[in-house]
């Protein structure tokens, strides 16, 4: 998997994890999944459940790093709490669907709560953006659904790479 062009940025989304009274699982497994497939950079961040901050953090990410890719993780549910796909969609300024429509339909395999899942995903300039849920089991396995797709994805929206082979192809 072509993945050096990749520059990622984790935020966790937590009240908890804030507050120093729950450890960032959840990111410590995206950023190891990331930093497996062989990207160029990981970075990690976190912020308490608020729209206002989620928002900005991901304007920063995306704005003022080199990040292209911003993976959230927590705050995708259903508890008066969970706000982290309006704060994305605030920023978004391209829809890209696909990835939190494949996650969330993947993810009734695993459990019929994927349907509780308000996951969104999309670009801001030239970085995706994909809401994952919180908890760290939940991370590796739609992960897995998608990371094939990132590559090329992250290729597209830098305006590189020219054909849509399929990963399982020959080189
Ligand atoms: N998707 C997968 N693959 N595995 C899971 O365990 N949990 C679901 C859903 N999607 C789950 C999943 C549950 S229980 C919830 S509440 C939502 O993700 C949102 O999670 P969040 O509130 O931690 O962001």
């Amino acid at each position: 998997m072509r993945a050096a062009h990749i520059h990622a940025a984790v935020l966790t989304v937590s009240d908890k994890g804030y507050a120093g009274e729950r450890v960032d699982e959840s990111g410590a497994a995206l950023e190891e999944l990331l930093r497996g497939m062989g990207v160029a950079s990981v970075t990690r961040s976190l912020v308490p459940d608020e729209r206002e901050l989620i928002a900005a953090e991901l304007m920063r990410l995306a704005d003022q790093t080199p990040a292209n890719l911003v993976l959230t993780t927590g705050g995708t549910g259903m508890t008066s709490r969970d706000v982290t796909p309006e704060a994305t969609r605030a920023v978004l300024d391209r829809e890209a669907p696909g990835f939190a429509e494949a996650m969330r339909m993947l993810s009734l395999r695993q459990t019929p709560h994927a349907v509780l899942s308000r996951a969104v995903s999309g670009l801001r300039g030239r970085t995706l953006i994909v809401n994952m849920p919180g908890s760290p089991r939940a991370c590796r396995e739609q992960f897995a659904m998608i990371s094939a797709s990132l590559p090329h994805a992250i290729e597209k929206l830098l305006d590189q790479g020219g054909d849509c082979a399929r990963p399982d192809d020959a080189p």
